[in-house]
């Protein structure tokens, strides 16, 4: 596939997904209707809809043709928007600029800001459930399906996924000793890997992929999760605010360490091919099924500016 045609269908799917997940989105009414604006807000802010596009990549890949993927799409990216509200939050990362918007904590307030992110953390399982009405009631094979991607969906946004990593990171900041090489692929694959993880999961069960197959994908999606995450370290040191649509300098202003502090830019940017290229030809090309936009999309976040 020519670079063209890939700038050309990334556009198309994403526009798609944008689509997809805003109808899942709460109408702005009732007594409540403010954290329902402060909730819509940030995930109409827009952003790159990676997470739904991994998912929905996986599901396809597998075989899947059903309609039952696209609450869970809406649901993951609902999940992964509260978790970038709550960090910017003062409490947290203290970041005043998100997707190129000022945070929702900015515009609303920190009390509706935390209320947002909870309210958007509840409705994703809420959406996802949604799922159990689209497949066909009397398959019990297909009923498993949800449900085990339901099980996915909350270990790996919890304590032993996204909101672990979260911990640790922000325990990080302050401790007195130098932070470890341990320390910090706990983090990275936590705070960001399980969401990832999460999502090209999520796709593959509910399109009925095998118990290899799933362990194949999954460790793809735990290198394009590390990748991504020391590649977004490196764009915090030498990106640009206006093209990433949020600050940089935020990780040195909270005393984060990273991949760059601990090894340096190139050293970085060596690891973040290693993992994508990892991910490509040692763990995907050894899928069957059609992913030459997936190896596209993979090989493209590696030297993403945004
Ligand atoms: C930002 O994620 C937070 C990280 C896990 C690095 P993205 O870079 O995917 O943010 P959006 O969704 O495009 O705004
Ligand atoms: C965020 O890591 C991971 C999350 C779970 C939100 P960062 O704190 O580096 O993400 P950005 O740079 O603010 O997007
Ligand atoms: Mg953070
Ligand atoms: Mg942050
Ligand atoms: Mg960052």
């Amino acid at each position: 596939m020519e670079k063209q045609e890939f700038n050309d269908l990334l556009q198309v799917k994403t526009k798609e997904l944008d689509r997809i997940i805003q109808g899942f989105l709460p109408p702005e009414e009732g007594w409540q209707k403010t954290v329902i604006r402060a909730m819509n807000y940030s995930v109409r802010a827009g952003g790159k809809r990676l997470r739904p596009m991994l998912m929905l990549e996986s599901y396809r890949m597998f075989g899947g043709k059903g309609t039952e993927i696209e609450p869970f799409l809406a649901a993951i990216e609902m999940i992964h928007t509260y978790s970038l509200v709550h960090d910017d939050l003062p409490a947290m990362d203290n970041d005043e600029y998100r997707r190129g918007q000022e945070t929702t904590w900015k515009v609303y307030g920190e009390a509706m800001a935390i209320l947002a992110g909870d309210g958007l953390l509840n409705y994703a399982f809420e959406t996802a459930l949604k799922a159990f009405d689209r497949v066909d009631k009397t398959d019990p094979e297909a009923l498993k399906r949800v449900a085990d991607a339901l099980a996915v969906l909350a270990r790996e946004a919890g304590i032993y996924g996204m909101i672990g990593g979260q911990t640790v990171d922000i325990e990080a900041e302050t401790q007195p000793e130098p932070v470890t090489e341990a320390q910090l692929t706990f983090i990275h694959e936590c705070k960001t890997g399980a969401l990832i993880v999460a999502s090209m999961k999520v796709g593959a069960i509910l399109a009925g992929a095998s118990k290899e197959q799933l362990r194949t994908l999954e460790k793809c999606a735990e290198d394009i999760g590390m990748a991504f995450q020391i590649q977004d370290d490196i764009l915090d040191v030498v990106g640009d605010s206006k093209e990433l649509g949020k600050p940089v300098g935020s990780d040195e202003e909270n005393h984060k360490q990273t991949y760059v502090t601990l090894y340096g830019l190139e050293e970085a940017k060596r690891l973040v091919e290693t993992l994508s290229e990892e991910a490509v030809e040692v763990y995907l090309k050894s899928i069957d099924g059609e992913h030459e936009f997936l190896e596209q999309l993979i090989l493209m976040l590696s030297g993403r500016r945004k």
